[in-house]
Order: structure tokens, then C-alpha cells, then sequence
């Protein structure tokens, strides 16, 4: 979307993978959703209000988040009341948003941060909270605008086209046993996999809950009509979709094309959970799909694998997903508890190099070169200057793979890459390009100059990867402006 917003993948915290739809704050006040309000106190002045949005914003801005670009703290599902209010509008559960959007709002912006909000095109969120119907669009849009909201993330649970469509589809959910209330974890919200996974399998066809045209219809108008209301609004309001995710993820049934044009980014797939193996499924996704994606991707207009999950049991696995997601350009929104991150994990995900790969200007998505029978894969991306990166990744779960190869074979200096992009660029001769200094992202080391046909072997842990950053080492002065990529 061309709105000058997210130029680079946009990169901040989101609550949904950590804290769900987490609202017993009685219970478990540190974790539940809300802006304030601490239970027990008695007290509603700001100063007794540390709780997790405030908390997040806390830490963004002085653990030294904010200056690497983490600036968005989103809210996801769960946040509003069950009703709308008098006039129609959204309004936030009164116990744990007292002091209403607006005010976070204000503590957010305070910090130098923005503030991202969640809406579901459809009769409710996917947690059974109120939902924009195609006669709330114009209205949400400006509520989120009068609140100093920064980003919307639109979900697709339980859409419609029109309110007869919806009577319609209430009762045909009714027929079914009701709405799913509970996602795998047994929290009071259901997560939307299984409606993802239906249409990616084409079931959705069969069974009553809504068919696949349903669908079609009503995402074709709701989601542009929310782009243009968020314009209307003149507050510069970044928009994210869900609407692929809805519709399979993949031509025809979704145009990324036109996607590109109404959306900043958006959900492709499936959800991420705390697990290895979802984050497998995702990047295998991404990568078997990758020449439709990568194409898709682009200055304000990105990808999204989901979140940078919680908890890596491992921290081999979380360097996993920060390399791979810096390959793909997807937006960085980490799900964790910044209150209580280890060191570790911190370093991981503040590592500037690997964030400057995510950043990089020329906003490139990077694709997966090779699969090895070893189980060693291979993801590269091209980066501004004929700089780019390389990922080792092993998917093997024994011991420290010894992988050797070469850049040529990896198709370096220039030539046709796997991915189908063709690198060229008429200034520049294959000598010129036949030394690269590698640096190794995790180790921080600067490796001997490499030439292009001189075999290396890498160790690749478990899991894990190793991660390098390539920069030719004769430059060409000039030139380098000529440098273009063909796709
Ligand atoms: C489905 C989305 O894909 C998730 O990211 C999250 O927003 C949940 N819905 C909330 O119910």
C-alpha cells in the first residue's frame, strides 16, 4: 500500500502468541490483557497502572528496543467489550481498559511508540468479540483514527456480506453446534487454523459454515473498503490484512496484486504457536510458494510468517527464526515478555546485523536456494549495494552437520538463481564480483576473504543455522546505482 507507512518490515511486540486471550486478571494480573487498573490496589491513577501494554511500552523504550526500530505495541483479540456502545462504536472491556484507548494511546505515543489495534472483518473476532460488519467499516476506521491508533490488524473469523448474510450464517453455525469458543490450549477464544485449513483443502465448500464464494464476496468487499475508510481518516493508519490467510494463501484465489495495493502486509498462512514444528510448517510454506510471495513483497507491502514467537526452548531455534524471518523481510512483532526475556534471547533478537538484513532498503524478499538430501537447506537474499545474506539451516536433529559447498555453487557471483531471479547488471564484470568478505552474523566474526570458487565447510548445529552477510570487496564506485534486479 502506498501510503508511505512500512517501507521496511515494520517490527515492534504483539500480544496475541505470548498472552492469548488471557483475561482473568484476577487471577493472573500480570499476564491478563489490559492497559490498567491493578487489582487489589483499589487505585486507577496511572502511576498504579503497570500492567502488560504499559509494561511492554516500559520496555521497548528502555531496553533499547525502540532505537533498533522496534516501535509498535499491538493489542490483539480480546480487547473490547461485548457490546458496542450507544453510537455504535467499538469500545475497549471497561475493568481492564479504564482509562480507554485513548490513553494508552498517549502513554504509547509518550514513549516515542506506536499503537497497533486488532478488528475482525466479520459478525464477531475470532474470540467472540463484536466484529466490523461491512456497515461498521467507516465507523471502526474513524474510532481507531479518534483513539491515535497507528496500525490496525484486520482478522477474518466469522464474516459476512450483508446483515441478511449474517442472520443466515448465525443460524447455520447454530445448526452446527455453535461457535468454537476455545482454541487448543483451552483458552476462551478459538484460534482460526482450522477455518484456514479448511479452505486450504477446499472443505469449507462441503460443510454449511460458510462457503468458499461466501467468502470470496465478502473479503473482496470488506477489505478494500477498510483501506479506503483508514484513508479517509487522513491519520496515517498502517494497515494489515488477514485476508489471504483466509482464502488459502495463493492464486487465484488470492491477488496479491491487488493485496499489494490496499495492504501494508498480510497473514498468508497459518498461525504461529510455541512450537518448532509450526515454525517449520511456516517456512516451508513460504518456501514452497516462495515465487508467488517473493514477488508479492516490497516496500509497504510485506509478507507475514507471524510473530516472533515466545519461547525458544532452544536458543539454536530462536536464532533460527530471526535468520530466516530477516531472509523472508517478514515483519519482526515479537510475542514474548520483554519484563522477564533472557539475556540470550535479548541478544538474539536486538542483533543488529540480523536486523539490518530485515531492513534492508531494498526490500527484497530472500528465497530458499537449495534442499539438501542432508537435510540441510540453504536461503538466501539480495541486499542493497550487491550485498546479501546467506542462511545455513539444518533440519537435521543429531549433531553438528559439516556442510560444504562453494558460492558458485550456491549461484554466485551473478547468474540465475534458483529462485528464478536473475541478478544482472551490465556494469558490473563477474571479476569485480569474485571476492566477497563474509561476516558471521552470530559468532560476529569476519571470515577470510571468500572466493567465488573456493570450497568452505560450514558447521550447522541441530536446528540451527549459520548465518553470513556477503559484501563484494572491490567496489565500483558509480556503478552501483546501475545495479538492478531482473525477476
Ligand atoms: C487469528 C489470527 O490469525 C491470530 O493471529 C490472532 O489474531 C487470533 N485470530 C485472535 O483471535
Amino acid at each position: 500500500l502506498d501510503n508511505g507507512l512500512m517501507r521496511t518490515p515494520p517490527m515492534g511486540w504483539l500480544a496475541w502468541e505470548r498472552f492469548r486471550c488471557d483475561i482473568d486478571c484476577k487471577n493472573d494480573p500480570s499476564n491478563c490483557i489490559r492497559y490498567g487498573g491493578r487489582v487489589g490496589t483499589g487505585g486507577t491513577g496511572l502511576s498504579l497502572c503497570e500492567r502488560l501494554f504499559r509494561d511492554m511500552a516500559d520496555r521497548l523504550a528502555e531496553d533499547g528496543w525502540r532505537e533498533l526500530g522496534y516501535v509498535y505495541v499491538n493489542i490483539d483479540d480480546c480487547w473490547s467489550s461485548m457490546e458496542r456502545d450507544k453510537e455504535g462504536r467499538l469500545q475497549p472491556d471497561p475493568d481492564r481498559f479504564p482509562g480507554g484507548i485513548p490513553r494508552l494511546a498517549q502513554y504509547i505515543h509518550n514513549r516515542g511508540l506506536k499503537l497497533g489495534i486488532y478488528g475482525d472483518l466479520g459478525t464477531h473476532t475470532c474470540g467472540g468479540y463484536p466484529g466490523t460488519t461491512l456497515d461498521k467499516v467507516a465507523v471502526d476506521a474513524q474510532t481507531f483514527a479518534d483513539w491515535g491508533v497507528d496500525m490496525l490488524k484486520l482478522d477474518g473469523c466469522y464474516s459476512n456480506v450483508t446483515e441478511q448474510a449474517k442472520g443466515e450464517e448465525e443460524e447455520e453455525m447454530e445448526k452446527e453446534g455453535g461457535r468454537e469458543r476455545t482454541d487448543e490450549e483451552g483458552n476462551d477464544c478459538c484460534g482460526t487454523d482450522g477455518e484456514k485449513e479448511r479452505v486450504r483443502e477446499g472443505r469449507d465448500e462441503e460443510g454449511p459454515r460458510m462457503t468458499k464464494e461466501r467468502r470470496r464476496k465478502r473479503d473482496e468487499r470488506g477489505y478494500p473498503l477498510m483501506s479506503k475508510a483508514l484513508n479517509a481518516t487522513q491519520r496515517p493508519i498502517a494497515y494489515s490484512c488477514s485476508w489471504p490467510a483466509y482464502q488459502g494463501g495463493l492464486p487465484p484465489d488470492v491477488n496479491y496484486t491487488q493485496l499489494g495495493e490496499i495492504c501494508n502486509l498480510w497473514r498468508n498462512y497459518d498461525d504461529i504457536q510455541d512450537s518448532w514444528d509450526s515454525v517449520l510448517s511456516i517456512v516451508d510454506w513460504f518456501s514452497d510458494n516462495q515465487d508467488v510471495l517473493q514477488a508479492a513483497a516490497g516496500p509497504g507491502r510485506w509478507n507475514d510468517p507471524d510473530m516472533v514467537r515466545q519461547s525458544l526452548s532452544l536458543l539454536e531455534q530462536s536464532r533460527s527464526q530471526m535468520a530466516l524471518w530477516a531472509i523472508m523481510a517478514a515483519p519482526l512483532f515479537m510475542s514474548n515478555d520483554l519484563r522477564t526475556l533472557s539475556s540470550e534471547a535479548r541478544a538474539i533478537l536486538q542483533n543488529k546485523v540480523l536486523i539490518g538484513i530485515n531492513q534492508d532498503p531494498l526490500g527484497v524478499q530472500g528465497v530458499r536456494l537449495l534442499k539438501e538430501k542432508s537435510r540441510i537447506e540453504v536461503f538466501w537474499r539480495p541486499l542493497v549495494d550487491s550485498a546479501s545474506a546467506l542462511v545455513f539451516f539444518s533440519r537435521r536433529t543429531d549433531m553438528p552437520y559439516r556442510y560444504r559447498t562453494s558460492l558458485l555453487n550456491l549461484g554466485y557471483p551473478s547468474g540465475s538463481y534458483k529462485s528464478s531471479v536473475v541478478v544482472k547488471d551490465q556494469r558490473e564484470t563477474e571479476r569485480e564480483l569474485e571476492e566477497r568478505a563474509v561476516y558471521d552474523v552470530f559468532t560476529e566474526k569476519t571470515l577470510p576473504v571468500l572466493k567465488h570458487d573456493t570450497y568452505f565447510t560450514v558447521s550447522i548445529n541441530p536446528t540451527g543455522v549459520v548465518t553470513w552477510l556477503l559484501t563484494p570487496t572491490m567496489h565500483w564506485g558509480q556503478a552501483q546505482e546501475t545495479m538492478t534486479y531482473n525477476f
